[in-house]
């Protein structure tokens, strides 16, 4: 079965330099490498999903340039339902810079673009998408009023919600998260939402079961290479993380959330679903860019394979 999946969310282009060293303020350095992809964390999340066979529909705004005509193709060329996607005219497109290090991790700027105009109203001409999805999906580069009017239309069609509260912003408040399914913050933007300290396994337990007790429906936090906690009201399970060599872990989070909400689509399950999803992150970790890096459903077969082969 394939689920119907719906992103309200950014588009960027990723401009990624991979740096030997990071240049100091006023200092001119050489990097060995540069590379342009289509990113942003809206579009990565829709663009895992899609690779793995779900029907994914997108509402995001694009700029009136040549980015914006790229990212409309990637889409099409991706199977993504682009009936949403509207162009801003004198707008440029999200663009991110990036910087990968040789430790694979990397720095990220955001020019948000277009995506600053995503609007209620834009939720409210994709409604006839939005209320036939089993997962609406979310995060924060678009407006938070645009978030908050999306959580309260899909509570009112009964359609569950992910979201992915990055990059981290003061003004979101947990009252905003009511109606929420299932919410996926790392650990310092679960901190910043429960005003809790997350430095320990009990600490993030603590705060994740805050968020539950005011509404929150299910937490799921992400930890890198320490995998993910699954915190439900009486229950902390660990999703493990899959061990692989680092070479870019540019959009690792949003390969685990697009294809969490793949999987719990297809299986119903959210702990199977985690645990695919930690793989399918995994996989992407191993390769270069960001939606360069995912996988296809038929790539991430062979990867498990290749796992299971190597455990055995
Ligand atoms: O999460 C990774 C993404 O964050 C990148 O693709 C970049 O575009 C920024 O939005
Ligand atoms: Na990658």
């Amino acid at each position: 079965r394939t689920g119907r999946i719906v992103v309200v969310g950014s588009n960027m282009v990723d401009l990624i330099t991979y740096v030997t060293v990071m240049p100091a303020p006023g200092e001119t350095v050489e990097a060995p490498e540069f590379e342009i992809g289509c990113g942003g964390k809206g579009a990565n999340q829709a663009i895992a999903a899609a690779r793995l066979g779900s029907r994914v529909g997108m509402v995001t705004k694009v700029g009136d340039d040549l980015f914006g005509d790229n990212t409309l193709r990637n889409f099409a060329e991706n199977g993504i339902d682009t009936t949403h996607v509207k162009k801003v005219a004198g707008k440029s497109s999200g663009v991110a810079p990036i910087f990968v290090e040789p430790s694979g991790e990397n720095s990220i700027l955001i020019v948000k673009g277009a995506n600053a105009e995503l609007s209620p109203a834009d939720v409210d001409a994709a409604a006839d998408m939005l209320r036939k999805a089993d997962l609406i999906l979310m995060q924060l580069e678009i407006p938070l009023e645009t978030v908050r009017h999306t959580l309260r239309r899909a509570a009112e069609w009964g359609v569950r919600t992910i979201l992915n509260p990055a990059p981290a912003s003061a003004d979101l408040d947990v009252s905003d998260l009511r109606s929420l399914s299932f919410l996926v913050p790392n650990e310092s933007e679960l901190a910043l939402l429960s005003g809790l300290p997350t430095g320990t396994e009990e600490e993030i337990a603590t705060a994740a079961r805050s968020l539950i007790a005011q509404g929150v429906g299910t937490v799921i936090v992400t930890l890198g290479a320490r995998g993910a906690r699954l915190v439900t009201a009486d229950a902390v399970t660990t999703i493990e993380a899959v061990k692989v060599k680092p070479v870019d872990t540019t959009g690792a989070g949003d390969a685990f959330i697009g294809s969490f909400a793949h999987f719990l689509a297809a299986t119903g399950d959210v702990e199977t679903a985690l645990n695919r999803a930690a793989r399918y992150a995994a996989q992407s970790v191993g390769r270069r860019g960001t939606q360069k890096s995912y996988a296809s459903a038929e790539e991430f077969e062979t990867f498990c394979e290749a796992l299971s082969a190597s455990a055995s």
